[in-house]
């Protein structure tokens, strides 16, 4: 049981729920949240698509704690260079704050300003402690589920994605003493490492599962309190009919086919007790207006959905051509899914500001027979059936120019690297200078391919994972 945490978390849970309901999610990023004993650091950046910000007030707990205007960032415009209203997306506080007022844990909530009005919103949490309890995956396996090396973004971000998973939890059906929870496709227990060290409430259980028997392995051997259990990449899992009150899945739907969404959905919805609800993220269309990949465009148009582009993430763990870089329409999600589950939540961009949160519920009355289109008894069929994918032919040209780009970029950044040690140089200029050397049609190519490995950069920055395709999972 979870309440037998080494933690004892005494701060009952809170929501800002007033604030986050009538904002619009930005897209951003936490660099730092730091505290040195006295001040208290927040780095970080936001924008939104359609409108400019101007300044953002922090908030700790829900209660005004400082405010800022905005400044340039031209890493953030450099890497989203399509997108208006990057570049004035920064900022940076360094509050006077007691110890007392972060322990154990507190909700940070940026609230982005057009003027005077308020129209954004970037939110994590912050516990100054928790790194020293938690242990730490080796870093094979962070890379393979988060494409990171760096633990404290590894537990940043999963502090950040797990708290939009708790406050939709909170919203559609409360976490309750017994609650029986399951972490699908736990990885190296990004999720579980928080939940049992207090990131969830007391005396409710956990249970993990994975189709990566290694990261799996870790986590029953480093996770005190769970119980974590290896599975196939197809249905059903060795758990009995409504074993669960809640279901996590972070990232999972993001890489699976049409056809294994749909087993994997009605799979969910047998576990699932009645009343109980999964929560799972999927790429929707803000993620997708983030892919350089033109088919992801063109997919979702005709079809609602992109699924194709194959991920190497899991080469060597799971099958081949099984892991894919998938993208689907809001519209597609909610009218496809419902065949097997009710869908009773969407909220864009609702986890870690760039995947979409979708909340499905188990009913209480038994669901028609006739609406499931795959059967789990055809599971096995249907796998041999994926289709293989079409991975992008090498183009020459393309690699000359990646080259090309890489070397432009490694000189800008020794430039910048310069001017931040205190020499007076122009980057723009000196930009313009090196890309003047192409000629006007290569100058585009190579200025779009910058683009998107500054783009690849950030979101790295952003979500960690960029799979070889630059998608983030
Ligand atoms: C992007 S990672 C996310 C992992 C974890 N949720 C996290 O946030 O760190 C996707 C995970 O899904 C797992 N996975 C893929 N297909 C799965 C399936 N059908 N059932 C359970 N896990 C699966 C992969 O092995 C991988 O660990």
């Amino acid at each position: 049981m979870i309440s037998g945490s080494r933690i004892a978390w005494p701060k009952p849970f809170r929501y800002p729920r007033a604030a986050s309901h009538r904002l619009q999610r930005a897209r951003g990023y936490f660099d730092r949240t730091h505290w040195d004993g006295a001040r208290f650091s927040i780095k970080g950046w936001l924008f939104l698509l359609d409108r400019p910000l101007t300044r953002v007030e922090v908030l700790l707990d829900g209660e005004p704690a400082g405010e800022t205007d905005l400044y340039d960032r031209d890493d953030i415009a450099g890497a989203f260079t399509d997108k208006k209203w990057s570049r004035r997306s920064g900022f940076t506080l360094d509050l006077p704050i007691d110890r007392d007022r972060l322990l154990p844990w507190v909700t940070i909530d940026v609230i982005g300003y057009d003027g005077n009005e308020a129209v954004a919103i970037l939110s994590t949490i912050f516990a100054p402690y928790l790194q020293e309890f938690l242990p730490t995956p080796p870093v094979k396996l962070m890379r393979r589920v988060a494409n990171t090396e760096d633990q404290q973004h590894f537990t940043l971000a999963g502090v950040a994605h797990l708290w939009d998973f708790l406050k939709a939890i909170e919203e559609h059906r409360g976490m309750h003493e017994g609650d029986r929870i399951l972490d699908w496709g736990c990885g190296c227990g990004r999720f579980s490492r928080l939940l049992l060290n207090g990131l969830t409430h007391a005396g409710t259980s956990l249970q993990g599962c994975d189709i990566d028997e290694e990261a799996v392995e870790w986590c029953r051997e480093n996770l005190r309190g769970g119980t974590f259990t290896a599975i196939d990449t197809v249905p059903p899992m060795p758990y009995e009919d409504e074993s669960f009150d809640i279901i996590l899945g972070y990232s999972i739907f993001t890489h699976l086919t049409e056809d294994l969404q749909a087993l994997w959905l009605q799979e969910l919805e047998r576990i699932l007790a009645p009343g109980g609800i999964a929560l799972v993220s999927v790429h929707g269309e803000f993620a997708a207006s983030f892919s350089s990949d033109e088919r992801v465009a063109r997919d979702l148009r005709d079809k609602g959905v992109h699924d194709t582009s194959a991920d190497q993430a899991l080469d060597g763990v799971a099958p081949e051509g099984y892991y894919r870089s998938v993208y689907q329409t809001r519209g597609y999600t909610q009218q496809t899914w419902k065949q097997w589950i009710e869908v009773v939540g969407y909220i864009e961009r609702g986890a870690g500001n760039y995947q979409d949160l979708v909340v499905l519920r188990k009913g209480t009355s038994p669901r028609p027979q006739g609406s499931r289109s795959v059967t789990l008894e055809q599971a096995r069929e249907r796998w041999a059936s994926v289709r293989v994918p079409e991975t992008a032919a090498v183009d020459p040209a393309e690699e000359s120019l990646r080259r090309d780009a890489e070397q432009l970029q490694e000189a800008i950044a020794e430039l910048a690297r310069s001017q931040a040690e205190g020499s007076d140089v122009d980057l723009v200029a000196e930009r313009r200078r090196l890309l003047a050397d192409f000629g006007p049609e290569t100058r585009k190519a190579v200025v779009r391919l910058l683009a998107r490995l500054n783009r690849e950069a950030a979101t790295r920055g952003v979500e960690g994972p960029s799979n070889r395709n630059g998608e983030v999972p």
